[in-house]
Parts: C-alpha cells; sequence; structure tokens
C-alpha cells in the first residue's frame, strides 16, 4: 500500500525550515501532503491564497508533493484524503511537549494515524514562521531563511505599507 503522508500547518509564512522536512518526507513516503490550516489565526500576514501559490511555486518540481488546505480537524481531513502518517517537525525539546500532546490527541482521535516526526538540518533548527515575521518587520534579514519567493512577498508587503 503506498504510504501517503499529511503535513499540516499555518506556513505563515513558509520558511527553509519547513522546505526542509518537506523535502525529507518526500523521499521518505511515496506522497507528501502540504496541508494549510484555514483560519489557524485571525489575521495572518500571508492569505490562504497566497500560502498556496508559494508551497506550490517552490515544490512545482517535485511530483509526489501536493498542497492543500483544510479545515476542521485534521484527523477528519487525513482520513478523508486516505492517508495514513502525520508529519511534524520537531526543531528542539522545546516542541517536543505540545507535539507529543497533539500526537496523542489526534492518536485518540484516530487510532490508525500515525505521526512521524521529522527534524530539520541543524542549519534550521531555530527558525519559526512567527520569528521571521518579527525579524522582517523589525528590519533585520531573513535571507537564506525562507523561500526567495517568500522573501520577496515580504518586502512587497512591507512596500505596500509605506
Ligand atoms: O505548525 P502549526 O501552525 O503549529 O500547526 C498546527 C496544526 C495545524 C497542526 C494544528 O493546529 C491542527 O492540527 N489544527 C487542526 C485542528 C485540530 O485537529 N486540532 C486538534 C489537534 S490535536
Amino acid at each position: 500500500m503506498p504510504t501517503l503522508a499529511v503535513y499540516p500547518g499555518s506556513f505563515d509564512p513558509l520558511t527553509n525550515g519547513h522546505v526542509d522536512i518537506i523535502e525529507r518526507g518526500a523521499r521518505l513516503f511515496d506522497r507528501i501532503i502540504v496541508a494549510i490550516l484555514v483560519n489557524a489565526e485571525k489575521s495572518p500576514l500571508f492569505s490562504m491564497a497566497e500560502r498556496v501559490d508559494i508551497a506550490r511555486a517552490v515544490f512545482k518540481n517535485h511530483p509526489n508533493v501536493e498542497v492543500d488546505t483544510f479545515d476542521g480537524l485534521l484527523v477528519d481531513y487525513v482520513a478523508r484524503r486516505q492517508a495514513n502518517v502525520i508529519v511534524r517537525g520537531l526543531r528542539a525539546v522545546s516542541d517536543f511537549e505540545y507535539e507529543f500532546q497533539m500526537a496523542l490527541m489526534n492518536r485518540e482521535l484516530a487510532s490508525t494515524i500515525e505521526t512521524v516526526f521529522m527534524m530539520p538540518a541543524v542549519k534550521y533548527s531555530y527558525i519559526s514562521s512567527r520569528l521571521i515575521k518579527e525579524v522582517f518587520a523589525l528590519g533585520g534579514k531573513v535571507h537564506g531563511l525562507v523561500p526567495d519567493m517568500v522573501e520577496a512577498r515580504l518586502r512587497e508587503k512591507q512596500a505596500a505599507r509605506v
């Protein structure tokens, strides 16, 4: 049976840490679906359409990477897509508690779906979407930490504000 994995998240915005996990997942599983949560935050910096556009552009040459959106319970989406694995990235021990809770709650809700944790390359282990937004907003450099398209879109948003 082919292994279909779902990599869920807000991806506001996609970082090179996410890209690293998706590339690893694409090597490990037959297919990986990057599932972007609708309405994760009340006021996301990137609209859903932008987040989908960016992820599709970044993975356009990866035939086994699909980009989709989902709403509601993750396990319901995973079941609807007939997937069997949830992929989550673990950057540091500090991620573990929240991820452990989510994985066990998801198992309680759907016992046949396994959560697989993957570690990004060490050089991306401190990156988060929240820090990228904060650093960029305060004039810091995010080059190399996000896909070039994300950096360009951040600049466009900044230019539109002044
Ligand atoms: O990477 P993020 O943004 O922290 O992702 C969190 C996400 C989307 C995986 C989580 O919030 C989620 O699964 N939301 C969907 C609603 C749900 O199923 N909640 C119960 C999780 S145990």
